[in-house]
């Protein structure tokens, strides 16, 4: 299929681009590089530089990739950052992605594949977390995601654009070519093994009072690998629908800088600090959808093997993608 790939040159959206090369797809990215990398874009994909804030930039770039369907990973996601800069997430996720929902029905393309997110649920009261839960979100990231899944709800009733909406819970890992390197790093796993490199002196808990066992907060980490797999498969035929998309394990920011240590062998001191605000207790996915409908299969699921595969990217890029 031709796709036309938004934020093709960020972390999740790079590892996408080769997995859907790999499968025969053809790949126009999409990035602005704000957050992404030129050097993250396969060069086996065409690749054009531009915003969705410019319409006809978009339905310029949208004709000469005579795409097929769009898959949207462009988007501002930082949680912490939204509760201090909303207007850069109701601007970039809302704002902007109306341009590209506008620009694909009008180019005549049917399918759209779509990265939501857990934080659309807010905080929510049952554990693992369905696709039918509540969506309550207590931040203006995962309210601008919401938002665009109702966008998307419209333009299939009204102009019968053909979806699928995956809610990720906490992406990690690298594949051997593509891994995470933001600018301003805040995750958990590339923060703690910076400590690992030698980048830094130490890492940090963010909150050690919270309802969990060992009081730190719980989340479900998902091989960005695995991510891109469920994406093909929802660029079959007749797919469509939302889909919560994680393994089902809860691992503690604790149990996550163990695993980092006993992957690098080496020691990362780690400073307890005060919580971070916006951060649910515990976010842990029922996956089970889209393993029923969509035959999606996990190959990384277990945390070493994610976290193996980050360290070997961050050891092998230590400037991320600037070395
Ligand atoms: N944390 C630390 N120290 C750090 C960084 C994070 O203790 O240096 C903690 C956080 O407080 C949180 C957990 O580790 O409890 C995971 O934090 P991340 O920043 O790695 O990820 P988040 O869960 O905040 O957010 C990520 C994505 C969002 C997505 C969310 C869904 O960035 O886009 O997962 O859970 F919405």
């Amino acid at each position: 299929m031709k796709l036309f790939v938004t934020g093709g040159a960020g972390y999740i959206g790079s590892a996408f681009v080769e997995e859907a090369l790999n499968a025969g797809h053809e790949v126009t990215v999409f990035d602005n590089l704000s957050e992404g990398h030129r050097a993250a874009v396969d060069p086996r994909a065409r690749f054009v530089e531009g915003c969705l804030s410019q319409r006809p930039a978009v339905d310029a770039a949208l004709r000469a990739a005579g795409a097929e369907a769009v898959v949207h990973f462009a988007a501002r996601a930082l949680v912490g950052e939204s509760m201090t800069d909303p207007g850069k997430y109701f601007g970039n996720n809302v704002a902007n992605g109306l341009n590209l929902l506008e620009a694909t029905t009008t180019a005549g393309i049917r399918k759209f594949v779509f990265s939501s997110t857990c934080a659309t649920f807010g905080i929510p009261e049952v554990m693992p977390m369905t696709e039918d839960l509540p969506q309550r979100p207590v931040n203006p990231y995962g309210e601008s995601k919401l938002m665009f899944e109702t966008m998307l709800r419209w333009f299939r009733e009204i102009h019968g654009l053909e979806f699928v909406v995956f809610r990720y819970f906490n992406a990690a890992g690298a594949t051997k070519r593509f891994g995470e390197a933001h600018r301003i790093e805040t995750h958990l796993i590339p923060n703690v093994l910076k400590v690992a490199l030698g980048q830094a002196e130490s890492c940090k808990i963010f909150g050690t009072d919270y309802p969990t066992p060992d009081g730190t907060c719980v989340r479900d980490y998902i091989h960005v690998s695995d991510l891109a797999q469920a994406h093909l498969l929802a660029l079959a035929p007749g797919k469509a629908g939302f889909y919560n998309l994680g393994n089902g394990d809860g691992y503690s920011v604790r149990e996550v800088i163990d695993t980092c240590r006993a992957v690098s062998g080496r020691e990362i001191k780690a400073l307890e600090e005060p919580r971070r605000p916006g951060d649910p207790p515990r976010l842990i996915a029922d996956a089970t959808k889209a393993v029923n409908e969509l035959g999606w299969q996990p190959k990384f699921p277990k945390l070493e093997d994610i976290v193996c595969s980050a360290w070997e990217w961050h050891v092998g890029h230590p400037k991320g993608y600037g070395g």
